[in-house]
């Protein structure tokens, strides 16, 4: 679809004011929440709910990747917060976290530290968080396929999804802070291969893509958490509109930029005014209405965007984002203290055929949630990692 096309169906509409409150009530109650949790099960990082409450065993199917988005939440608090208690917490959970700098065996390393670390280093550079960042970041990048120019995942050497450019914002960094220009060349390789497989012309997005791992020769595309090879799982389609607009805060270059928009517009004219989407646009008969974690992401990510690109031209992004967070923030979506449920956001689902975290609170959800929130409340887009 053309970008003129959907500048025609905007549906956008101005802020409105009276809605100011909302946001500032829901980061509370978001708080609130997570203040549960942490004190209820210190040290501890589940990732999806089971009927509203926190899962606390292994997560059963992917390698634990979610842990940075509990510390982020820390963060975020801390970052609104006179007394320090939240600031206390947010750097004990980020230490318990430090030892999967040097883990080799998940493409997440990126989720794990740029909310943790990197948003520590934001607040509070020294030496100490420095090295952490570099060191994550080297991990991630030694996942590069040269013959491939990709960044492969846990799955399979020859394999990369979508969400791994969620991941490339920590080796950009890693690249910054240590002066080491490999690491970005190897960034911006994943990203143009990506924007190569794993967006289509007509702006919608692939989950992933598989190569001959000796050869780097790609051979097809799949899903996981998708309906089908050929249609468009939404969260997966967030976290391109999100990473693209990392790939271009780090370089400048315009086919980033470009991309970001392009996934942003399909997003808005796919959803356009019910705001959250289902788990897969092209489903013909979604178990669920909604996953409201890919819009968490996708509000996060526009609100990024439009940071990005300025007024005007941003103002666009920005007022979907907001009608969709203080969609978020209602009772359809936002759990209640008092209630039982323990998660912060409703309606998420983590893997939908494998029956995980269905219907449920995702931790990536409430995180990027807030993180909007943060956004929204601090008037203008924060840029972690600089
Ligand atoms: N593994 C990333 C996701 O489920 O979105």
């Amino acid at each position: 679809m053309s970008r003129d096309a959907v500048t025609e169906k905007d549906t956008t509409t101005s802020l409105d004011l009276s809605e100011a409150g909302l946001y500032g009530a829901a980061f509370e109650t978001a708080r609130d929440q997570v203040r549960a949790l942490i004190s209820q099960h210190p040290g501890t990082f589940p990732t999806f709910t089971d009927a509203g409450a926190w899962h606390f065993e292994e997560d059963p199917w992917a390698p634990t990747w979610s842990a940075g988005f509990l510390t982020g939440l820390l963060w975020l608090f801390a970052d609104r917060d006179e007394t320090g208690w939240w600031r206390e917490h947010a750097q004990r959970y980020s230490e318990l976290l430090e030892p999967r700098k040097r883990d080799d065996g998940t493409h997440d390393i990126g989720f794990l530290f740029t909310p943790s670390w990197g948003r520590w280093h934001a607040v509070a550079p020294s030496e100490r968080t420095r090295d952490v960042l570099i060191e994550a970041g080297r991990t991630m990048a030694r996942r590069f396929n040269e013959r491939g120019q990709y960044l492969s995942t846990w799955v399979h050497p020859g394999s990369t999804f979508i969400d791994v450019m969620m991941n490339i914002g920590i080796i950009y960094q890693a690249g910054h802070l240590s002066g080491d220009e490999t690491l970005t060349e190897i960034a911006t390789a994943h990203a143009l291969t990506t924007r190569r497989y794993l967006v289509r012309g007509d702006g919608t997005s692939v989950h992933e893509a598989w190569f001959d791992p000796e050869t780097g020769v790609f051979e097809r595309t799949a899903t996981h958490q998708g309906y089908r090879a050929d249609s468009s799982w939404v969260r997966g389609h967030a976290w391109g509109v999100y990473g693209f607009g990392t790939a271009y805060s780090w370089t400048g270059d315009a086919r980033f930029l470009d991309t970001a928009r392009l996934l942003a517009d399909t997003y808005v004219a796919r959803t356009g005014d019910r705001l959250v989407p289902p788990n897969d646009w092209d489903d013909p008969q979604p178990r669920f209405a909604y996953e409201s974690s890919a819009g968490a992401v996708v509000a996060s990510a526009l609100l990024q965007l439009a940071d990005l690109i300025g007024d005007p031209g941003g103002d666009r992004y920005r007022r979907y984002a907001y009608r969709l967070v203080a969609k978020l923030s209602g009772p359809d979506f936002l759990a209640q203290p008092g209630s039982g449920w323990e998660g912060v956001l409703r309606h998420a689902t983590y893997h939908l055929h494998n029956e995980v975290g269905v219907d449920e609170s995702v931790m990536w959800g409430d995180y990027y949630f807030v993180e909007a929130l943060h956004r929204i409340l601090r008037g203008r887009v924060a840029a972690i990692g600089s």
